[in-house]
């Protein structure tokens, strides 16, 4: 039994948005390169040009949509910036990191859930980055100077950064069709992400 009404209120979100995207994760999950034994530097280049092509304009949409909660904090949770400079540290300019294909087919964000539900599969993308990010050293030996920030973005503080996410959500007074549109949000958020890498070809 849950003590109170506040985490009464977590554990259903997260319970929703666990069911609601558990098999589009593994899904997406299974087709990603980065234990592929072909994975070498330039498809894990061709990888994060295409992580640059989705995050850059749902980042952009998530800040013009006027829809984060006052008290949320997005500026912090940004991730394109470190995007950028990985393709920087491999090599590309700016006017090539300018010039890439970017995403337009984006879920929508136009409240105060979807906004949360985009922000749910961004933020959970950190905790499997401290996996990835160990693998592509053992592998291409890169690291957080030289191409692969992005997937240790959060450093040590990704577990508690992800609580502090998790505890945000659940101050959410949300009641049931809230909860659904956060649910809908992140499903949205996990399939136009696996089709824009599909339609960029670094999927398996
Ligand atoms: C090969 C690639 C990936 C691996 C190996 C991986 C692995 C993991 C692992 C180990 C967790 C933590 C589970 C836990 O602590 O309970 C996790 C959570 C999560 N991952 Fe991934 N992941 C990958 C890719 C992605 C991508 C591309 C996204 C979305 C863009 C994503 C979104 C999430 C989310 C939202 C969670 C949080 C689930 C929850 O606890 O509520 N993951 N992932």
């Amino acid at each position: 039994m849950q003590s109170n009404d506040r985490s009464v209120g977590v554990s259903l979100l997260l319970q929703d948005l666990r069911a609601g995207t558990a098999q589009l994760h593994v899904a997406l999950e299974k087709r990603l390169p980065f234990f592929s034994p072909a994975l070498d530097h330039a498809h894990y280049q061709r990888l994060v040009q295409a992580y640059y092509g989705f995050y850059q304009p749902l980042e952009q949409r998530l800040r013009d949509s006027g829809q984060t909660p006052d008290d949320f904090d997005l500026a912090v949770r940004l991730k394109t910036p470190t995007l950028r400079s990985d393709l920087l540290a491999l090599g590309l300019s700016d006017r090539a990191v300018d010039q890439l294909p970017l995403c337009d087919t984006l879920p929508a964000i136009l409240s105060a859930p979807a906004c949360l539900g985009v922000l749910y599969v961004l933020e959970g993308a950190t905790l499997g980055g401290q996996i990835l990010r160990r693998e592509i050293a053992a592998r291409l030996n890169l690291d957080a100077a030289n191409g692969g920030a992005f997937l240790d973005i959060y450093g040590a503080a990704t577990g508690r950064r992800w609580r502090d996410f998790t505890d945000y959500l659940a101050t959410r007074p949300f009641d049931a069709s809230s909860r659904q549109a956060v649910v809908d949000a992140a499903q949205q958020t996990f399939a136009c992400f696996e089709r824009w890498l599909d339609r960029t070809e670094v999927l398996l």
